[in-house]
């Protein structure tokens, strides 16, 4: 390791991971590097006690599946343990002060990451107001304006497909029907703040209900002037698809209707033609590749054909988010 490689590893301790853009590049650098060597480790059978007896308080105000698991099972393979903490049965839904949980939690152990996602204003807010008392690091495991762990990983894996040069590729962040939930605004905001950075062509694709927060949209636009990208907004998923490299279709909702589900499903049912299907792929390059951070609603975002085939890309994708949660708990915990 270089000495350059050594300060930059002993800045990573005790560092919050809030949003990507509160990393600098070289610090997004030696993430990812150490998520390629810990990958290879796990891949070999090499044990990766990094952070033995150390603890992670994982606390969830939303359900989870590659979140949870890919923290928990990080964790244990570092030789640490992940607590979980299910806000709806913790004293947080008696309206416990998230400075209250930082202070505690950091006396018992040694990182908190928090998802706290579905209410736009409160969980980028929420989990600011824990790392301001926290004297350990504190990770955001998706809320309202980012999902930085899921944007990491998405990054490790377009990198593992074109290399590391992503200059002039096209990415088209595509809004797409879903009727089973009201899908979080974080991924699309994740996406276009951290691609715009490695100078790709960005499209993002919505109907008109489905804009973006604002300062998201600022700090794409700024990125893309700094690294010599483009972003651009389109109306219609097809433009967005053409000639793109990386396609990422998926759904979110209007932000006003967080708190009137009903009222959000009525308004995605006008647009229940923006689906991911093989006409839709077609308008891609031919090497194209599908991405969906998971979980999609087959049959209405993608259909089966290209989410199970030959260019889908979402098994490692979802794989890697373990090895990226691993690099970070070991970076800064
Ligand atoms: N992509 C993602 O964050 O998956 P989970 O919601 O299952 O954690």
């Amino acid at each position: 390791m270089t000495r350059e490689v050594l300060a930059l590893t002993d800045r990573m301790k005790g560092r919050d991971w809030l949003m990507t853009q509160d990393w600098v590049d070289d610090e997004i650098e030696l993430v990812l590097n150490t998520a390629n060597q810990l990958k290879t480790d796990f891949k070999t059978g090499v044990q990766t006690l990094h952070l033995p007896h150390k603890t992670i308080f994982l606390i969830f105000f939303d359900k989870s599946t590659r979140t949870r698991n890919s923290f928990e099972a990080g964790i244990t393979q570092l030789g640490g343990h992940g607590h979980f903490i299910d806000s709806a049965t913790s004293q947080i839904a008696h309206g416990e002060s998230p400075k209250d949980m930082g202070i505690i939690l950091s006396s018992y152990g040694h990182g908190i990451a928090i998802r706290h996602d579905t209410v736009p204003g409160e969980g980028q807010a929420y989990m600011r107001e824990v790392a301001e008392w926290a004297t350990v690091p504190v990770i955001n495991m998706q809320c309202d304006v980012d999902h930085p762990c899921q944007t990491l990983a998405d990054l490790m894996t377009i990198r593992e497909e074109f290399g590391k040069d992503l200059r002039d590729l096209k990415i088209a962040v595509s809004w797409a029907y879903a009727p089973s939930y009201v899908k979080p605004m974080s991924v699309p905001q994740g996406l276009i703040m951290l691609m715009t950075r490695y100078g790709m062509n960005v499209t993002l694709a919505h109907p008109p209900e489905y804009t973006l927060m604002e300062e998201p949209m600022r700090l794409a636009r700024e990125n893309t002037m700094r690294s010599g990208g483009n972003f651009e907004v389109v109306d219609n998923m097809e433009e967005a698809f053409a000639d793109a490299d990386i396609v990422y279709p998926k759904s979110w909702g209007p932000e006003s209707l967080y708190g009137n589900p009903e009222e959000a499903m009525k308004v995605a049912a006008q647009y229940r033609h923006w689906i991911c299907d093989e006409p839709m792929m077609s308008k891609a390059k031919q090497k194209a590749i599908y991405m969906h951070c998971l979980p999609a609603d087959r049959g209405s975002e993608v259909v089966d054909a290209v989410i199970d085939g030959p260019q889908s890309r979402v098994y490692p994708e979802a794989e890697n988010r373990m090895h990226t949660a691993k690099a970070l708990m070991a970076l800064t915990m």
